[in-house]
C-alpha cells in the first residue's frame, strides 16, 4: 500500500525527503480549544464522547483545514482511546487530561489490557477516518500513543511531572514492564494499521512524554518497543512520523527507530536536530507554541528563523514544537503558514 491518491502530495513528498513545491505544514493539536468552530461543536462532557461521534469528530478533524489551509489534517482522537475501548477505565477529563480509575499497578493489571478489534472496539475511529479522507483535499495523518507515554498514563493515574512511579516500574520489574509495553505495543499496532485502512496517508506516533527519560532508560525500556510499533505499520506504506517533547538526547535513538520522518521540538534548532539524527530522515518542526501568544510580528519572525535553521532541506515538515496552545489567536496560526507557504524554500536535491 502507498499513500494513495496523496502520493503526490507536498506533505508526504517532504516525509519521503522527495522533491515538491512548497514547505508543508500542519499543527498538532490544530483542531481544538483555539478554534471557535470547535467550541461550537464539541459539546460539553468528555471529548471520548465527542470522538466516539463519527459525525462531530469528522467535522472537527475538518476545520483546520478549511480555516488554515494546512497540507494535512489530522484525525480527531485522542492516544488513550484504544486503552479505553478495551475497557482499562480511563477516561479525559477537561482542563485535565487523561484519568484512569484503577492504575497499573501488578501483574493481575495486564489482564485490563486484551488485545484490540478496531472494528468491534472502536468503529467510530473508522469511520471519522473515512468521512474526513472522503471529504479531504490534503493527507489526512491517523495517529497512536506511543508505548512508553500511554503506559505513564496507566501507570501514574493521571497526567504527571515526574513520572516517578513509570520509572520506578521500568527499572523495578523490568519483566512485568517489557509485558505492559508488548501490550500497549499491540494496542497502538492494531490502531494504526485500521486507520491507514481506512484511509490515512500516513501515521504519527506521539511519545510525548519520553523526554523525562535518559538515552539508557530510552534504550533498554522504550525504544525496542516504539520501533515495532512502527515496523509494523511500515509495511502500509505510509510515511511515519515519530515525535516526543524535551528529547534533544533521544534523537539518535529516535531516529533509529524505522520512521522516515522524526518531530522535534523548539528546544533543539532544525540544523543541530538535523545532525543529530542523520541524513537519512526527515525531520518535523519546531517553532515553540507559546511564540504564538506573543502576537503575529513575533512568530511570524521566529517561523523565519525555524525555515532559515532548515536552508531549503528537502526532508522537512513545518509544525510547531509541540501542540497549539487553547489561548492562541487563529489568525496568528493562519499567518504562520502563509509565510511558511511564500518564503519557505525547497531546494531540490
Ligand atoms: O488536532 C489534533 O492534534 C488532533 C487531536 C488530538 C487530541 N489529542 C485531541 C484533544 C491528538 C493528536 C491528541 C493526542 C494526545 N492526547 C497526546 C499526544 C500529543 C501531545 O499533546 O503531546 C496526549 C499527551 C494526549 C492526552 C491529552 N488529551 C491531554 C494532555 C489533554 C489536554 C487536557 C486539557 O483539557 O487541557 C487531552 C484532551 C484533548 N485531546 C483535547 C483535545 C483537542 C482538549 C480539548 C477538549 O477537551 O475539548
Amino acid at each position: 500500500m502507498s499513500s494513495g491518491r496523496f502520493d503526490d502530495s507536498d506533505f508526504v513528498r517532504a516525509c519521503r525527503q522527495q522533491p515538491h513545491r512548497r514547505v508543508p505544514v500542519w499543527f498538532m493539536r490544530q483542531a481544538g480549544r483555539s478554534l471557535p468552530e470547535y467550541r461550537s461543536v464539541r459539546g460539553t462532557g468528555s471529548i471520548l464522547d465527542a470522538i466516539a461521534d463519527a459525525d462531530r469528530a469528522a467535522e472537527i478533524t475538518l476545520q483546520p483545514v478549511r480555516r488554515y489551509g494546512v497540507d494535512a489534517a489530522i484525525l480527531f482522537s485522542d492516544i488513550v482511546v484504544p486503552a479505553h475501548a478495551v475497557g482499562f477505565g480511563v477516561d479525559v477529563v477537561p482542563g485535565t487530561g487523561p484519568v484512569v480509575e484503577h492504575s497499573f499497578a501488578a501483574r493481575g493489571d495486564l489482564d485490563r489490557l486484551r488485545p484490540l478489534d478496531p472494528v468491534a472496539d472502536t468503529p467510530y475511529v473508522i469511520e471519522t477516518v473515512r468521512r474526513a479522507v472522503e471529504a479531504l483535499d490534503v493527507p489526512l495523518i491517523g495517529f497512536a500513543g506511543a508505548p512508553f507515554t500511554v503506559a505513564s498514563y496507566l501507570v501514574e493515574g493521571g497526567p504527571s511531572r515526574h513520572h516517578a512511579r513509570t520509572k520506578a516500574l521500568m527499572v523495578g520489574d523490568e519483566a512485568l514492564w517489557h509485558e505492559l509495553m508488548d501490550r500497549l505495543a499491540d494496542l497502538a499496532i492494531a490502531s494504526l494499521l485500521a486507520q491507514v485502512e481506512a484511509g490515512a496517508a500516513a501515521v504519527q506516533l506521539f511519545d510525548s512524554w519520553a523526554g523525562v527519560l535518559s538515552p539508557d532508560q530510552y534504550r533498554r525500556g522504550v525504544a525496542p518497543h516504539s520501533a515495532r510499533v512502527l515496523e509494523a505499520v511500515g509495511s502500509t506504506g505510509v510515511p511515519r512520523i515519530h515525535f516526543g517533547v524535551g528529547t534533544g538526547e533521544l534523537l539518535d535513538q529516535m531516529g533509529d527507530c524505522g520512521a522516515e520522518v522524526v518531530g522535534v521540538d523548539f528546544r533543539v534548532p532544525i540544523d543541530s536536530a538535523r545532525r543529530r539524527v542523520g541524513p537519512g530522515r526527515a525531520l518535523q518542526g519546531n517553532l515553540d507554541p507559546a511564540v504564538v501568544l506573543a502576537g503575529e510580528s513575533a512568530a511570524c519572525d521566529a517561523a523565519r528563523a525555524v525555515l532559515a535553521a532548515n536552508d531549503g532541506h528537502p526532508g522537512f515538515v513545518f509544525n510547531l514544537g509541540h501542540g497549539v496552545l487553547p489561548d492562541s489567536d487563529p489568525d496568528v496560526l493562519a499567518r504562520v503558514v502563509q509565510v511558511v507557504h511564500d518564503e519557505g524554500r525547497v531546494l531540490c536535491q
